[in-house]
C-alpha cells in the first residue's frame, strides 16, 4: 500500500493525446508545489499510485474504463496512461485520483474507425507559446472551440532565461532567479514546463481536446540542427542536453510510452488517420536535419542547393514517401515545425533565404513535391508554425513562375505568446507578401481553426489584439477555403 500524496497534487492539470480508434493516452503530473526549484513539484522522492476513470458522460455516471498507473520520481511523478478498448469516433471524459484527491475532469475523444467516411473533422493548430511574452489568451479561446484534435507545431516552451527584460506578461510577478538562466539541465527543463503549465488557459486547452505534437527548436535550443548547436557546444555535450530536454518534454505531455526518449532521441515523426478523410504525417524537422551551410538565419550560399541536403534525414524521408505511396486518404495533411514555402527575403532584385526553414533544404522539398506528384497524392496540405505570424501560402511547382501549377497549400499558425502583443501587420509584411504565392500575412498572436470535410478545408486565422494583459476578445482575421481536387487558397473573409 503506497502512501497518499501531499494535498492538492493536480495543479498542472490534465491532458489527453494521440487519439486512436480504440483509445488515447491520458496525462497528469503530481506537483503540489509546481515551482519548487528542484523541478520535482514538491513531491517526496517515492512512487505513488494514481487511478483514472474514463466515462461516456461529463458527470461520470457511465464509467467505461478504470485503471491505475504509477507516478514515479524518475519521471517527475508524471502519469502516461494508455487506454484501449474504447469505441471509435466518440467523445469521452476522464479524471484522476491520488489518495483522496480528485483531479479536474478532461474531455477527449477517439479517432474514427479507419474505414469510416468522416463528414466533418474540426481541429486547431498552435505553436510558439512563450509564457513570459504574454497571457495565453489564445489558448483560452481555443479551449472554447469544440475540437476533435489540437495539432501542436513546436516551441511548447522556450529555453531562454526569464528576466525583467523579456517578462511582458503584465500583472504576474517576475519568476525567481532560478528561471533567469537558459535551461540546460533536467531540473531546469522540468521547472520550465512547470512554470508554463501553471497557466490556467493552457490547462483548459489541454482539458478540452486531445493533442498531438511535433517539436521545433526551443524545446531544446534555438536553431539547433541534429547535434549542432548555435552556441558552439561540442556535439557530444549537446546530445546530452537534448536527452534531458526531451525527457522533460515527455514527462510533461500526453505522449505514449513509445515516445519515452531513448538516449538523445525522441520519437516524433509518426502517421495517423482520421477515418478515410485524412492521413496526417507528423514530421520531425530537427533531430535529423543537416547542418546549416552558413548562417542559420538568412543566406544564399550555393551549398544550400546541394542535392544531398535533407531536413528530415534519409530514414524519415523514406518513411514519408512510402507512407504517401500507400495513402488512400481524401486529404494528406503534413505537420511541420518550420515553414515549407519558398520565401525570398530580399525585396526587389537579388535573393536570400532562411536556412532554418525548408528553404535551407530545397532539395528535400523538391523530393517531397516529386513524391506527391509520383503517387498522385490527393490534396496535400502543410501545417507549420515557428514564425509567430499567420501566413497562408500556395506551394508552387516552380517558385519563380507564379503561373505555374499550385501543388499544395500551406497554413502557418501564428504564436500563442511569442513576440508579445503584435499588430495586424509589421515591417516584415513586404518581404513575405513580396512572394506572390503568399496570400496572407498577419502579425497578431493566435491560432488556426480548421474544418475539414470530403469537399473542402475551411481554415480560419483566429487572432487576439493583445496579450500583455488578459481578456482580449477573439477575432477572425481571415478565412480561406481549399476545395478538394483544387490545391490553393480561396479567400472568403
Ligand atoms: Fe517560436
Amino acid at each position: 500500500m503506497r502512501p497518499a500524496p501531499p494535498a492538492d497534487p493536480f495543479q498542472l492539470g490534465v491532458a489527453s493525446g494521440d487519439p486512436l480508434p480504440d483509445g488515447f493516452v491520458l496525462w497528469t503530473r503530481l506537483a503540489p508545489r509546481p515551482l519548487e526549484p528542484d523541478g520535482h513539484g514538491g513531491m517526496p522522492r517515492v512512487p505513488y499510485t494514481v487511478r483514472y476513470e474514463v466515462a461516456e458522460d461529463a458527470a461520470f455516471r457511465k464509467v467505461v474504463k478504470r485503471g491505475q498507473a504509477v507516478a514515479a520520481p524518475e519521471l517527475a511523478h508524471s502519469v502516461h496512461a494508455e487506454v484501449h478498448g474504447l469505441r471509435p469516433g466518440r467523445e469521452y471524459f476522464y479524471r484522476f485520483r491520488a489518495g483522496t484527491e480528485i483531479s479536474p475532469a478532461g474531455r477527449t475523444r477517439t479517432a474514427p474507425d479507419p474505414r469510416a467516411r468522416v463528414a466533418d473533422f474540426r481541429f486547431a493548430t498552435a505553436s510558439c507559446a512563450a509564457w513570459y511574452h504574454g497571457h495565453f489568451t489564445a489558448y483560452e479561446h481555443m479551449a472554447r472551440e469544440y475540437l476533435d484534435l489540437v495539432l501542436f507545431l513546436g516551441d511548447y516552451i522556450y529555453e531562454y532565461g526569464i528576466t525583467s527584460a523579456n517578462m511582458w506578461r503584465q500583472g504576474v510577478p517576475l519568476p525567481g532567479p532560478e528561471h533567469a538562466v537558459e535551461t540546460t539541465t533536467l531540473e531546469q527543463y522540468r521547472l520550465r514546463y512547470s512554470l508554463f503549465k501553471t497557466d490556467p488557459n493552457l490547462q483548459a486547452a489541454h482539458a478540452a481536446a486531445p493533442w498531438v505534437f511535433t517539436t521545433d527548436d526551443h524545446e531544446v535550443q534555438n536553431n539547433y540542427a541534429d547535434d549542432w548547436s548555435e552556441t558552439g557546444i561540442a556535439p557530444g555535450d549537446f546530445l546530452r542536453r537534448r536527452a534531458v530536454a526531451y525527457r522533460a518534454f515527455y514527462e510533461n505531455l500526453p505522449l505514449r510510452r513509445a515516445s519515452l526518449p531513448q538516449g538523445p532521441g525522441i520519437a516524433v515523426y509518426q502517421r495517423r488517420h482520421w477515418g478515410r478523410l485524412a492521413q496526417l504525417d507528423i514530421l520531425d524537422n530537427r533531430q535529423f536535419r543537416d547542418r546549416y551551410p552558413a548562417g542559420a538565419v538568412v543566406d544564399n550560399s550555393p551549398e544550400r542547393l546541394d542535392p544531398r541536403r535533407s531536413i528530415l534525414g534519409e530514414a524519415q524521408e523514406r518513411w514519408l514517401y512510402e507512407g504517401l505511396r500507400r495513402s488512400s486518404a481524401t486529404w494528406n495533411l503534413h505537420a511541420s515545425g518550420v515553414v515549407m514555402a519558398q520565401i525570398d527575403r530580399t525585396t526587389g532584385p537579388g535573393e536570400s533565404y532562411s536556412n532554418d526553414m525548408w528553404d535551407g533544404f530545397p532539395a528535400n522539398r523538391d523530393r517531397l513535391f516529386a513524391a506527391w506528384r509520383r503517387h498522385g497524392i490527393a490534396n496535400p496540405v502543410v501545417f507549420s508554425g515557428d514564425i509567430h505570424r499567420g501566413v497562408a501560402a500556395e506551394l508552387k511547382a516552380d517558385w519563380a513562375d507564379p503561373a505555374s501549377a499550385t501543388v499544395g497549400t500551406e497554413l502557418v499558425c501564428s504564436s500563442i505568446g511569442s513576440d508579445g502583443d503584435g499588430a495586424e501587420t509589421d515591417g516584415s509584411a513586404p518581404v513575405w507578401l513580396g512572394n506572390p504565392h503568399v496570400k496572407l500575412y498577419n502579425a497578431r498572436r493566435g491560432y488556426l481553426s480548421c474544418r475539414l470535410t470530403p469537399a473542402a478545408l475551411t481554415s480560419e486565422f483566429r487572432t487576439v489584439a493583445r496579450i500583455s494583459t488578459p481578456g482580449a476578445p477573439l477575432a477572425t482575421a481571415a478565412r480561406f477555403v481549399t476545395e478538394a481536387g483544387r490545391p490553393g487558397l480561396n479567400r472568403e473573409a
